[in-house]
């Protein structure tokens, strides 16, 4: 199944295109928000794509075959001044960051994303990256894991699930998202299992969930890119021009809000909407992913002084 975009119809109207603007787009992901954001610019137009996973690169190749106007790149959004720089455009007049993973990622199970499928505990978005998400499990200290647990994850039982790891790890080292998902479930505590009668009262989600999400955030350092990433484009992003972001949880959203309004503040942008936009109910019927998602932009309303 090919990814489909969330908030696609909110996230292109929002950053204000017309025919003939330079817009990057910093995760392409299935090309959704790209296709569209097409219609908008026209031939005219100029669309510096990237994504950090060379799959979804392959994926997009096909479709943009006949549209000269898009230069598409296996690269990591925190680096795209870089890819201006090569491309020879000094300015954007929009970017748009649709952070996270896609569910081609997701459902590939050798990717290792998923707790519910069977694969190596990989995660890498970029399987260049030296650090796969079995690295981590097995060769960080308890400590360690617990605090990337409890960052990333925002997990309660963090500690509880790091010392449980220490202990399968001195067994078997843990290579499978598997092996993984059956040492979380072997720690839970008495209290989420429930009894026979009543079983898992207080699990409203997989009780892996958040170790993965943590997992995903450290292999691929996916706050500071976005951070990184934010302040780096900004300069490049003319006056007048938009960024967007959708982020899909709460570390990564406030990442964006605090730039943000630390713009507007430094009186270089102005918030678009003053509440993130989420999606409608029908969107989030047809795609659960929308759920999360949460929409902020800004436009850039004068140079700052960096
Ligand atoms: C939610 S999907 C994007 C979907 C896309 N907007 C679409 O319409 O199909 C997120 C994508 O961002 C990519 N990604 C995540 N972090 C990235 C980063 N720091 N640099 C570049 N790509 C990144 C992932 O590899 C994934 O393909």
């Amino acid at each position: 199944m090919r990814h489909k975009p969330v908030l696609l119809t909110e996230a292109v109207q929002c950053l204000a295109l017309r025919p003939g603007m330079v817009v990057v787009d910093g995760t392409v992901g299935g090309g959704g928000h790209a296709l569209e954001i097409l219609k908008a610019i026209g031939s005219a137009g100029r669309l510096v794509a990237l994504d950090r996973d060379p799959e979804a690169i392959e994926r997009c190749r096909p479709l943009f075959q006949n549209y000269p106007q898009v230069s598409l790149h296996q690269a990591n959004f925190r680096n795209a001044e870089k890819i201006l720089d090569l491309l020879n455009i000094p300015s954007a007049d929009a970017v748009i960051l649709d952070v996270g993973f896609s569910s081609d990622q997701l459902e590939d199970e050798n990717r290792g994303f998923s707790f519910d499928r069977e694969g190596p505990l990989d995660m890498r978005m970029d399987p260049g990256d030296p650090v796969r998400a079995r690295d981590l499990v097995n060769d960080l200290s308890q400590e360690d894991l617990e605090k990337i647990f409890r960052e990333y994850g925002e997990e309660r039982w963090s500690k509880r699930f790091a010392r449980a790891i220490e202990y399968a790890r001195a067994e078997h080292p843990i290579e499978t998202t598997g092996d993984l998902v059956r040492v979380i479930q072997s720690a839970l505590p008495r209290s989420l299992i429930g009894t026979k009668s009543k079983r898992m009262p207080m699990l409203r989600r997989h009780p892996a969930t958040r170790i993965f999400q943590a997992l995903r955030i450290a292999v691929n350092d996916e706050l500071n890119a976005l951070s990184e990433g934010l302040t780096r484009i900004w300069p490049r992003v003319k006056v007048g021009g938009r960024v967007a972001v959708i982020a899909f949880h709460s570390l990564e959203d406030r990442i964006v809000k605090n730039q943000f309004r630390a713009w507007a503040q430094a009186g270089e942008a102005t918030l678009i909407f003053r509440k993130p936009l989420t999606a409608q109910p029908e969107e989030i019927e047809s795609n659960t992913r929308a759920r999360s998602a949460k929409l902020r932009a800004v436009e850039k309303t004068h140079e700052g002084h960096r």
